[in-house]
């Protein structure tokens, strides 16, 4: 069966912790979008890994598997191979030949494009890697996927093809000099050289097949989300978003697994107790002004910092018409709500309930972001919960949690109408309260 774990929101929503907790049941642990964007700390035998592309089921044993619906930087995942393999580990990961490879000129102009865009705020605040002039090219058919790699002749006529293009956007568009990103003859040598790496440690696949065939065998497959429902290509804040789907139907074209296997198994949404978000754009329950006091102490609490560019996040109360659009356009089937214990003690727990857009309530998110701007929250609050010793509360339970804070879980539950399979209450794994485990619930 396949377990696909989903963020809710903006991405950062801790879904890695699931990962971990229901990645224990799965054979294989599989991306199906995004790029080397994607920081996640894996904590393992006492180390701590800090990862942005290799799956994190890779540290635990598992296969990884970087679906076709991944870009993939192939420095970045060698890097943090050989980077695993130094400290005696001994990942296995697979690479889809149809997912894309993301190139040096993608992540110049990526720099480029989004320095051009700040001149009108309209940035996207990305990452930098290069993932959405990858995703474009994929679009454009001129982009270079990791099967080209294999062959140099393929790979010579597809760069000969694309990088004269990319120095002239550089160059006529933007007027500004071309650097060895866009060297064929240096890309030509580099890439073909991966490719024979690839090759000789036998790591790529044809996703579907691959995937297919162990489920034909019995296997349990966790489809590991990257970012956030909100920063999706297509159900996110256009044009604040990234270039992928983290939405479930990602999952399917992202493998090559059938939407129907995807749907008989289980559609976790992952739920931040709070909200952040790293990047640009408008956010309604965001804290600021008058709540930057809160705002500092619930980053500083929840530690909410870029796991990939180190950059503070912006904080705010839980949207939970946000919520409510996650779930309707991933279909959940249960949701994690994570950092519960951050919101602890404090004078005031609220969340938006609603927003308000020119005297017209509305229960979900408005379809663009000019007018999800213009929202109003309409603040829903709650009786904050106390401070209490988190780690004996999750070996005791769910039941051990404070009564207010299961209100808020009753409440969250409610809204999405989905049941709670687990709640985070601290950052290590047993701080997890398992309440369902979704490889349990095959029919
Ligand atoms: P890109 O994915 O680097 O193109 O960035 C596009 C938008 O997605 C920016 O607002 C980023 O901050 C945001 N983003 C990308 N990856 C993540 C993530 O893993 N967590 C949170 N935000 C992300």
């Amino acid at each position: 069966m396949t377990v696909t774990i989903v963020g809710s929101q903006l991405g950062d929503e801790g879904k890695g912790a699931l990962v971990d907790l229901w990645g224990g049941n799965a054979d294989i642990v599989v991306r199906y979008q995004g790029g080397d964007n994607a920081g996640h700390t894996v904590v393992e035998g006492g180390e701590e890994y800090k990862l942005s592309l290799v799956p994190s089921g890779a540290i635990r044993g598992k296969v990884g598997v970087l679906g076709n619906g991944c870009v993939v930087n192939p420095r970045t995942l060698f890097d943090e191979l050989d980077t695993l393999r130094d400290r005696g580990l001994d990942p296995d990961v697979r690479v889809a030949r149809r997912a894309h490879v993301i190139m040096p000129y993608h992540r110049v102009l990526d720099g480029i494009e989004e320095e051009a865009k700040s001149d009108d705020d309209l940035e996207a605040g990305t990452t930098g890697r290069g993932i959405g002039p990858t995703y474009e090219d994929k679009v454009g058919r001129r982009g270079i996927r990791v099967g080209d790699l294999l062959d140099p002749d393929v790979l010579r006529d597809r760069l000969e093809y694309v990088v004269p293009q990319k120095r002239a956007v550089v160059e006529d568009v933007f007027g500004m000099e071309a650097g060895e990103e866009f060297d064929i003859d240096a890309l030509h040598e580099e890439f073909a050289d991966i490719g024979r790496r690839l090759d000789a440690e036998d790591m790529t696949v044809n996703a579907g097949d691959f995937l297919g065939t162990e489920l034909d065998d019995g296997a349990n497959l966790l489809f590991e989300g990257a970012q956030g429902t909100s920063i999706d290509i297509d159900h996110g804040i256009y044009p604040y978003v990234t270039s992928s789907n983290p939405t479930a139907g990602g999952a399917s074209t992202g493998t090559g697994v059938g939407p129907t296997v995807v749907g008989q198994g289980e559609v976790v949404g992952i739920v931040k107790a709070y909200l952040s978000r790293v990047g640009t754009g408008p956010l309604p329950t965001e804290l600021d002004g008058e709540d930057e006091d809160l705002a500092d102490y619930i980053r500083e609490k929840g530690g909410e910092f870029g796991t990939v560019t180190g950059r503070p996040r912006r904080i705010g109360w839980l949207d939970v018409p946000m919520l409510r659009h996650a779930a309707r356009a991933s279909g959940f089937t249960g949701i994690a709500v994570n950092h519960l214990d951050v919101l602890a003690g404090l004078d005031e727990v609220k969340v938006g309930d609603a927003y308000d857009l020119n005297g017209e309530r509305l229960e979900t998110m408005p379809a663009t972001t000019e007018r999800w701007a213009e929202c109003e929250p309409i603040l829903k609050e709650f009786e904050p919960w106390p401070e209490v010793d988190w780690a004996a509360v999750a070996d005791e339970g769910y039941d051990a949690l404070p009564d207010a804070a299961r209100t808020y879980l009753d409440y969250l539950s409610d809204e999405v109408g989905a049941p709670i399979y687990a709640v985070g209450v601290g950052p290590d794994r047993a701080e997890t309260i398992e309440l369902v485990d979704p490889f349990e619930r095959d029919a």
